[in-house]
């Protein structure tokens, strides 16, 4: 009985399935929901106000601007419905108002209350649509948009659909609908700081060409920065990778670009500085590269070779150079001699905000492997030691070490 006493908002867009949310509102309210519903114009082609606020025994909100500005609530209509609410089921979700919602459209009560919906209260778009709507490239690249910042999308089912036609679009029942907001409601994710954060991290090895079959690399798995895009998903984060070359699968809800030198990769994340809340660079980039690549293959007809090696962009300081208050950097720092001193010069001199100190001894800790020993240092030069963990659990212990630096950040930013 996780829907008692709370608050949940519906949206309902103007698409045939909007049939099916008179039904829903009675399944809620009998579970001791209060439900408030906004509409858009074409909804109400679909289904009237009058049922509609007849069942929810609320009155049902559409245009940002009253008839009237005559009670104090009035005048924050365009917010109010988004502080209100402990959860936002937009169900159906046109293929007109998903594209509306991640252009940040923002023109009548139900994009409105997305936007100023509380950043840790669960989203859920119930795309339903005809099925070469729904795979068409506009509405998947929107989905992956809203899937990325914060949003959880509900895939539609197969099966017969209002167009005659029988395919993907089709809105789940309300039965279901209204335990997937019970789940929502009762999962701890929407709860953490990390949630509807932008993160990046950057994950694996990089190759760096000396010829056309050869290159410079090192043992990196990838297995930290995966774990760690994984984690920060399952807590509501939109999560990008960029990972040099791994054989390993992408965590579902995360964005991967792949990506080959270290030259590559900085290039990928400059195009996030902006944009992310936090920047971790789990990556083992290359720091030297070949000072020429030769085109073809070397032949080996000297008993000796030399390489000219130069340096690789920094990828993890060029995004703290520039970094502005309210972002966060954390970086790794192996190393073989057991010695905190440079992971906390590394801290200091790269400007982090959290440093994990990597041991290396080629069994238990490092490269490969699926298990870490981490030493975090944070930018308050305070040590959280983790014991040997499989990289899942470093993973979270980091994440939990992350979500206290925000909430710390936040308080000083109060005072
Ligand atoms: C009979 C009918 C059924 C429709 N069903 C859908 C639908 O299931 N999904 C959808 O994305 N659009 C559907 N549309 C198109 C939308 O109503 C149209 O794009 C509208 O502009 C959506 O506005 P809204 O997103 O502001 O509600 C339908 C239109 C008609 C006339």
């Amino acid at each position: 009985m996780s829907l008692k006493d709370k608050n949940i908002l519906l949206g309902i867009s103007g698409g045939i399935a909007a049939y099916k949310i008179p039904i829903l509102i009675r399944l809620l309210k009998k579970q001791g929901a209060n439900v408030r519903v906004v509409v858009t114009e074409a909804a109400t082609r679909f289904v009237t106000e009058l049922t509609l606020s007849t069942l929810s025994q609320e009155p049902v909100c559409k245009d940002i601007f009253p008839d009237s500005f005559s009670t104090r609530d009035d005048w924050t209509r365009h917010i109010s419905m988004g502080e209100w609410a402990d959860a936002y089921a937009i169900a159906p979700a046109t293929a007109n108002t998903i594209a509306k919602l991640t252009a940040g459209v923002c023109d009548d009560m139900l994009s409105a209350s997305f936007i100023t919906l509380r950043p840790n209260k669960p989203r859920l778009i119930f795309p339903a649509m005809d099925g070469e709507m729904f795979s068409s490239a506009s509405v998947q690249r929107n989905l992956s948009w809203l899937s990325q910042n914060g949003c959880t999308i509900i895939n539609p089912e197969s099966g017969d659909l209002a167009s005659g036609q029988c395919g993907k679009g089709r809105m789940p029942e309300p039965e279901a609908i209204a335990n997937i907001i019970d789940e929502a409601v009762k999962d701890k994710s929407h709860d953490s700081k990390l949630c509807g954060k932008s993160v990046v991290i950057t994950a694996g090895p990089t190759r760096e060409k000396i010829d056309d079959v050869r290159f410079i690399s090192n043992y990196s798995s990838g297995k930290m920065g995966f774990a760690l895009a994984a984690a920060a998903v399952a807590r509501g984060a939109g999560v990008t990778l960029i990972t040099g070359p791994v054989h390993l699968p992408t965590p579902d809800g995360v964005d991967r670009l792949d990506v080959e030198s270290t030259e590559e990769m900085d290039l990928a994340a400059k195009q996030h500085y902006r944009s992310c809340d936090i920047f971790i660079g789990a990556a083992a980039v290359a720091d030297y590269r070949p000072a020429n690549h030769v085109a073809g293959k070397i032949k080996k007809n000297s008993k000796t070779m030399e390489i000219n090696l130069v340096r690789n962009p920094d990828v993890l300081t060029g995004f703290s150079k520039q970094k502005t208050l309210h972002q966060l950097a954390v970086g790794f720092c192996l190393e073989t001699e057991g010695n905190l001193q440079n992971a906390r010069e590394k801290l200091t001199q790269k400007k982090l905000d959290l440093v994990a100190y990597n041991t290396f001894d080629g069994k238990t800790s490092g490269f490969e492997v699926d298990t870490n020993i981490l030493t975090l240092i944070d930018k308050n030069l305070e040590i959280h030691e983790l014991p040997l963990l499989s990289k899942k659990e470093a993973a979270e212990r980091m994440l939990n070490v992350i979500e206290e630096l925000i909430s710390s950040d936040k308080k000083t930013s109060d005072e």
